[in-house]
């Protein structure tokens, strides 16, 4: 039976390549795709994801959320990802997103869900977490949580942070603490996942569908991570949707995670006790290591599954 999913996302090329990824899988039913702000605003983060989905030719429902962490404001990240979210790339307009806020669109799904839905987090995760706690008893038809979040050593929106647990720590730390598992895909992980010119190349000739043209047109527009040495750009959300497809690709490692939430410089940083240092009982799986030749043959070989 496939995996019964929920995806929250704010589109963002990474985020786009995760979406198409999930809806070209039949190992994954998608029951809702839900939106927060992030990379962009939420307005162009909703669009992006409606057009998206229609690009997919799925018929799921996008739920607008949160265009706020629960603390503060979003810090958004328009040099990697553009001030449209998609790198300039203009998709034909999605339908209009569905009136029901995500986090009510999270809540029912979950209240009416016959089996354990695993919640898939691609941004910061105030949807997900504003879902949770509103109605905690629903953590128990959660079956597992995998966010692209976190990381052990330095950032990528503070020297302390990585881009989602920095933009709502607070939102973090309420998932990490809901009782379900939950699946850390952090920035050690995603930086095996490099996609350069040459994996680009290779992308490219996997098909001839045009979702699969707009995926690499997107990609394309991507710069090259100063900090992964300029020779490529990090797949950051579609490897947490991988690991749904083909966790043999990946080891992972049961560790303690805490979320700082001080207001200081290390905000937003996940203390990831990787050796058992604290002695303190593990708190999320962190995913360690990717097959990456692995990752980019799933990744070509569904995305050419698309129209
Ligand atoms: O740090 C990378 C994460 O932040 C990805 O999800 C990217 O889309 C941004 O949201
Ligand atoms: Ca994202």
């Amino acid at each position: 039976m496939p995996l019964p999913i929920i995806i929250d996302c704010d589109p963002g090329t990474d985020d786009a390549l995760a979406l198409l990824l999930a809806l070209a899988s039949p190992e994954l039913d998608v029951r809702a795709v839900t939106v927060v702000g992030g990379n962009v605003g939420l307005d162009r983060t909703v669009a992006n994801a409606s057009a998206l989905v229609a690009l997919a030719g799925a018929a799921v429902a996008v739920h607008p959320g949160a265009d706020r962490p629960l603390l503060g404001s979003f810090v958004t990240e328009p040099r990697v990802h553009g001030a449209d979210g998609l790198g300039g790339v203009v998709l034909p307009a999605g339908p209009p997103a569905a009136a029901e806020h995500a986090a009510d669109a999270i809540r029912r799904h979950l209240r009416g869900a016959g089996a354990p839905v695993t919640l898939v987090g691609l941004g910061p995760a105030t949807n997900l977490a504003l879902a949770l706690m509103t109605e905690p008893a629903l953590a128990a038809k959660v079956g597992q949580i995998v966010l692209m979040s976190g990381a052990w050593g330095e950032g990528n929106a503070t020297p302390a942070a990585e881009f989602n647990a920095g933009n709502d720590p607070e939102a973090l730390a309420v998932l990490l603490g809901c009782g379900r598992p939950v699946v850390l895909v952090g920035l050690e992980l995603t930086a095996q996942a490099l996609a350069t010119p040459a994996r680009l190349a290779e992308l490219r000739a996997a098909g001839s569908g045009r979702a699969l043209g707009f995926a690499c047109e997107i990609q394309g527009r991507v710069p090259m991570s100063r900090r992964l040495g300029g020779a490529g750009a990090a797949l950051h959300d579609p490897c947490a949707v991988a690991w749904l497809l083909r966790p043999d690709l990946f080891t992972a490692r049961a560790c303690p995670v805490t979320v700082d939430l001080t207001h200081g410089p290390s905000r937003g940083r996940t203390v990831i006790d990787r050796w058992g240092r604290t002695g303190a009982p593990a708190t999320a799986l962190v995913a360690e290591t990717l097959e990456a030749d692995g990752f980019f043959a799933l990744l070509g070989e569904r995305l050419a599954r698309l129209p």
